[in-house]
């Protein structure tokens, strides 16, 4: 790995990024002639070996349907299931391994919060306030209930640099409002929210809050009983884990009163034709046979990752962002879309003349993989003025080399656009 210049990466001796990257199999490899540079890992992570290995001992030694046989492999598995829902629980202090819900991912965890507390407990204008800067995921559900049962979803405005300010949601609260949607990390952006402070003034005004964790799960250590929320919710997938599944945390008290979202087999106490009777939190929101290996192996990401760290990891990020931002910012004609003072490692960019997705394609060219277009957040994109952006995001995994890499092929996207 590279010295950085001014901005000197973390020695290898404090974080010893190519000794990682050795355990990511897909990182290996050459794309269109050229050694990959991975940088969109906002989208999804790529997965270390301890996590193929746990998917594959899984399916090869103990697997079977989870919660169902009583013979001793359904057990195993029962056991390595439960055993990564309180391997959840550790990774981010909640309170019970009964508040931890398995999801398909952090979409349907929003969306179980929608249709299961929105609809249980707003009624006609109740306000959900969220930011201009959220994800499609944490927007449309509570446009369906706008329309469902006359709720008003209000966004807060963002800062021109894509920051927020807490005390702008603050000042949005107003004595209808019931629930702050809001992401901890922006996915388009990198910001992060001042989650504690709004936090904080929701809970001296008894206003239920979400946070949507996806982006900062693997760059933030997130202690949910500290940060006072009610509900967390995050993907597998993002956090070097198997896709297929994710998250939804809520306080356990507020979870039982909650209705099933959906129903079916595993969630029901007694079913019969006169009524049926469901199961308490976390089994009355899993209905059907769940994604049983991806938990398993997801439960393997978080050991994986813990063991290196997460503030450790959350340094040398840092020390990356840093340096990608000061050697972009040196690029004529290139703009940063997204200049908070408190980021996580993501970046997005325009550039003069070239549209974002020409941006992408031609990189793609020199291997290096970045996300161009809207990344689900079109309200922002119409807010910040722009169609599109070009985003570089960075994992434990990346190296200054893939900083400089970037910058290479920007120059090369430039030569042909001048
Ligand atoms: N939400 C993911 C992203 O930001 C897919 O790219």
């Amino acid at each position: 790995m590279t010295e950085c210049g001014l901005f000197a990466c973390v020695t290898p001796k404090q974080f010893d990024a190519v000794k990682y990257r050795a355990d990511f199999p897909a990182l290996h490899q050459e794309i269109n002639g050229a050694p990959l540079v991975f940088l969109d890992s906002a989208a999804s992570a790529q997965k270390p070996k301890q996590v193929l290995e746990a998917l594959t001992r899984l399916y090869a030694n103990n697997y079977a349907n989870v919660h169902r046989g009583v013979y001793t492999l359904s057990q195993k598995a029962t056991d390595a299931f439960e055993r990564a829902r309180e391997t959840v629980r550790r990774f981010i202090h909640a309170k019970s391994s009964d508040e931890i819900i398995f999801t398909r991912g952090a979409t349907e965890s929003i969306n179980l919060v929608a249709h299961s507390w929105g609809r249980a407990f707003l009624k006609r204008g109740d306000e959900v306030l969220i930011t201009e800067l959220e994800h499609h995921a944490n927007i449309v559900p509570w446009q369906m209930l706008e329309k469902e049962i006359g709720i008003v979803l209000k966004p807060v405005r963002i800062e021109d640099n894509g920051d927020v300010l807490a005390q702008n949601v603050i000042a949005a609260i107003t004595p209808n409002t019931k629930l702050i949607s809001i992401a901890h990390v922006s996915n388009a952006l990198g910001t992060i929210l001042p989650v504690e402070e709004i936090i904080a003034a929701a809970k001296a005004k008894n206003i239920t809050v979400l946070l949507d964790g996806c982006q900062a799960i693997s760059h933030i250590a997130v202690d949910v009983q500290a940060l006072g929320c009610d509900f967390y919710v995050f993907s597998s997938h993002k956090l070097y884990g198997p896709t297929g599944v994710g998250v939804l945390w809520g306080k356990k008290e507020l979870l039982n009163k909650m209705p099933p979202y959906q129903t079916g087999g595993d969630m029901i106490e007694v079913v019969s034709f006169k009524g049926t009777t469901f199961k308490q939190t976390p089994h009355r929101f899993e209905a059907g046979t769940p994604a049983i290996a991806e938990v398993v192996g997801f439960a393997s990401a978080i050991e994986y990752v813990s063991t290196i760290g997460l503030d450790r990891i959350a340094g040398y990020e840092h020390e990356l962002l840093e340096y990608a931002t000061a050697e972009l910012s040196k690029i004529k004609g290139l703009r940063i879309i997204g200049t908070a003072p408190n980021k996580a490692s993501i970046i997005s960019f325009v550039m003069d003349h070239a549209h974002p997705h020409d941006i992408g394609t031609i990189l793609d060219g020199y291997g290096i993989a970045v996300r161009a277009g809207h990344h689900c957040a079109q309200p922002l994109m119409e807010r910040l003025g722009v169609v599109a952006t070009t985003r570089a995001s960075f994992a434990f995994y990346n190296t200054c080399d893939d900083v400089d890499a970037l910058v290479a092929g920007i120059k090369k996207v430039q030569e042909i656009f001048k």
